[in-house]
């Protein structure tokens, strides 16, 4: 299986959580993941939409990597998808370049995982609040697997951000459960 890890954070340089993540999930990686740095490529944020749309087509499976900022993605990741997932291409008539392709959400989150939940802190389930982009894959008819989600990471230690290295690792490769019927 062909992976792409697209990782959306507006400076990489001073995290630490991501790349931390990252960096053990490369070194537990059951095989090749090919990780890219949005923010990097795009500095100026004008998104080559053909070389996206292309490279997406070699791949099996998307890995959308981002920390959680206003319970939501940091805005080149939305603006990548306002810009690459068009009608007629993505969606629409004639829009089937998705069809059963595997998009999976990556995000670490500052809050505990008790706050996210009905009557904690953040009152929502990450599950809905990462609803309008696993709404967004369903409209191109692509398979929205389950988020890879690490809570409390300003405050994680080394050694838990390693079990969460290995734990991203594995998910990145677990086959799908469900297959999205069109
Ligand atoms: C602009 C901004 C918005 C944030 N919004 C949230 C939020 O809505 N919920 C939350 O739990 N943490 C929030 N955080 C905390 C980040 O999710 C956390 O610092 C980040 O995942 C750490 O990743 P990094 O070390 O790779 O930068 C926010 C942080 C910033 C800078």
């Amino acid at each position: 299986m062909k992976i792409m890890v697209i990782m959306v954070h507006p400076d990489l340089e001073n995290s630490r959580a991501n790349r931390t993540l990252m960096q053990y999930a490369k070194l537990n990686a059951k095989g090749d993941i090919d990780v890219r740095d949005l923010y990097n490529e795009y500095p100026d944020w004008n998104i080559d939409i053909e070389h996206e749309q292309q490279l997406i087509l070699q791949y099996d499976r998307v890995v959308f990597q981002f920390p959680f900022y206003w319970y939501s993605c940091p805005p080149l990741l939305k603006k990548w998808m306002d810009d690459v997932l068009i009608s007629g291409w993505a969606f629409g008539p004639g829009g089937n370049s998705l069809r059963s392709k595997e998009f999976m959400l990556a995000t670490t989150i500052g809050g505990p995982e008790h706050s996210y939940r009905a009557g904690g802190a953040d009152r929502f389930t990450i599950s809905e609040l990462l609803r309008p982009i696993q709404a967004t894959f369903y409209k191109c008819k692509a398979n929205y697997l389950p988020a890879f989600v690490t809570y409390n990471v300003d405050r994680m230690s080394d050694v838990a951000f390693q079990a969460e290295g290995a734990r991203y690792a594995e998910q990145i490769f677990v086959p799908a459960v469900v297959e999205t019927q069109y």
